[in-house]
C-alpha cells in the first residue's frame, strides 16, 4: 500500500489493523494471511478493497449531536463576543479527517443559520482534510444517502437539502462554505494542512480519527493541534478521545457532556 499507493499505516493500531485484514482474508475467501498476501500479487484490484477497509470513512451530520448544540448555543455566540472585542475579523475552523464532508458541512449549517440573525464583518473560513483521496472528492460533490442525514432536525433538513433519486444534495451556499484538501495528520514537514497557509485555528475538530493511532502517533497528533490553535481555542474529540500523556494539562474540559476542550494558555 505504501509502495502503490503512498498509504502508510504502519503506525496504526496493530489489532485494528488485523482486524480489518481479517476482513478482506474472509471476503475474498482465503485461509489465512499468508494466502490473502498471495491474493494480492494476483488480484492487483484487491488493493482498493484493503486501503477502503482501512480508511473507515463512517460519519453523519451532526454525529453527536450534543456537541453541535453545545458548538451552536455556547461556542458560536461566545467566540463572535470574543472576536468583536478584539477586531479580529477572522474566524477559523479546521474538521481534521473529515472523512466525506458530513462534519465541516454540519459546521457550515450552524454558523450559515447565526449569521442569518447576527450582523457582523467576520469573515468565516472553514478547513476541511483527509488523507482519503476518495473520500474528498466525494465530499465536494456534497451529496448523501440516507444513512448520513437521518439524525438531521426536519427544519434544517427542508431548508440545506434537495432529494435527488435516492440522493440528498447538499445547498449550494453551504458548499461554498468549506475548502476540502487533502493532509494527512501525520505529515512531518507541514504542522499545518498547507491550504489552509498558517494554522490559528479558533475551533479543531479531530473526531474519531485518533482511535486509529497508537498513544506514540497520537502525541504526534496532539502536538499538531495544540500548536495550530488559537489562545483559548476550542477542540472538539470524538466520544472515545482523549488527550495522551503529555496533552492532558495543556487542554482543559469545556463540558463534562461532550469531548469538548479548550487550549490552556
Ligand atoms: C471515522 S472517519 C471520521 C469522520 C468524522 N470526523 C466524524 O467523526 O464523523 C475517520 C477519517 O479519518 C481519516 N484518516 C485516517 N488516517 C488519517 C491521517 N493519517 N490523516 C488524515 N486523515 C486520516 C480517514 O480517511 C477517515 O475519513
Amino acid at each position: 500500500m505504501k509502495e502503490q499507493r503512498g498509504f502508510d499505516f504502519t503506525e496504526y493500531r496493530t489489532s485494528m489493523l488485523e482486524r480489518r485484514v481479517q476482513k478482506r482474508v474472509y471476503s475474498t475467501n482465503c485461509r489465512n494471511f499468508d494466502n490473502y498476501l498471495e491474493y494480492l500479487d494476483h488480484h492487483p484490484g484487491e488493493l482498493d478493497n484493503l486501503i477502503d477497509v482501512f480508511t473507515i470513512n463512517v460519519s453523519r451530520f451532526y454525529r453527536n449531536s450534543l456537541s453541535f448544540e453545545y458548538i451552536s448555543k455556547i461556542i458560536i455566540p461566545e467566540l463572535f463576543l470574543a472576536k468583536a472585542k478584539e477586531n479580529d475579523n477572522n474566524l477559523r475552523i479546521w474538521s481534521a479527517g473529515c472523512s466525506f464532508g458530513e462534519e465541516p458541512y454540519s459546521m457550515a449549517i450552524i454558523f450559515n443559520e447565526f449569521l442569518r440573525k447576527e450582523e457582523t464583518s467576520i469573515k468565516l473560513n472553514i478547513f476541511a482534510t483527509d488523507i482519503d483521496k476518495k473520500a474528498l472528492k466525494r465530499a465536494s460533490e456534497g451529496c448523501y444517502g440516507f444513512n448520513s442525514i437521518e439524525k438531521i432536525k426536519f427544519g434544517i433538513f427542508k431548508k440545506f437539502f434537495t432529494k435527488e433519486g435516492e440522493q440528498f444534495k447538499i445547498d449550494p451556499e453551504i458548499k461554498k462554505m468549506v475548502q476540502f484538501s487533502f493532509y494527512d495528520l501525520l505529515d512531518e514537514k507541514h504542522i499545518v494542512p498547507p491550504e489552509s497557509i498558517f494554522g490559528s485555528f479558533d475551533i479543531i475538530l479531530c473526531r474519531n480519527v485518533l482511535i486509529y493511532f497508537n498513544l506514540d502517533y497520537q502525541k504526534i497528533i496532539f502536538n499538531k493541534l495544540y500548536r495550530s490553535l488559537n489562545k483559548n481555542g476550542y477542540l472538539i474529540l470524538g466520544e472515545a478521545e482523549v488527550p495522551v500523556e503529555g496533552f492532558k494539562h495543556k487542554f482543559r474540559r469545556e463540558n463534562k457532556c461532550c469531548k469538548i476542550y479548550r487550549k490552556s494558555s
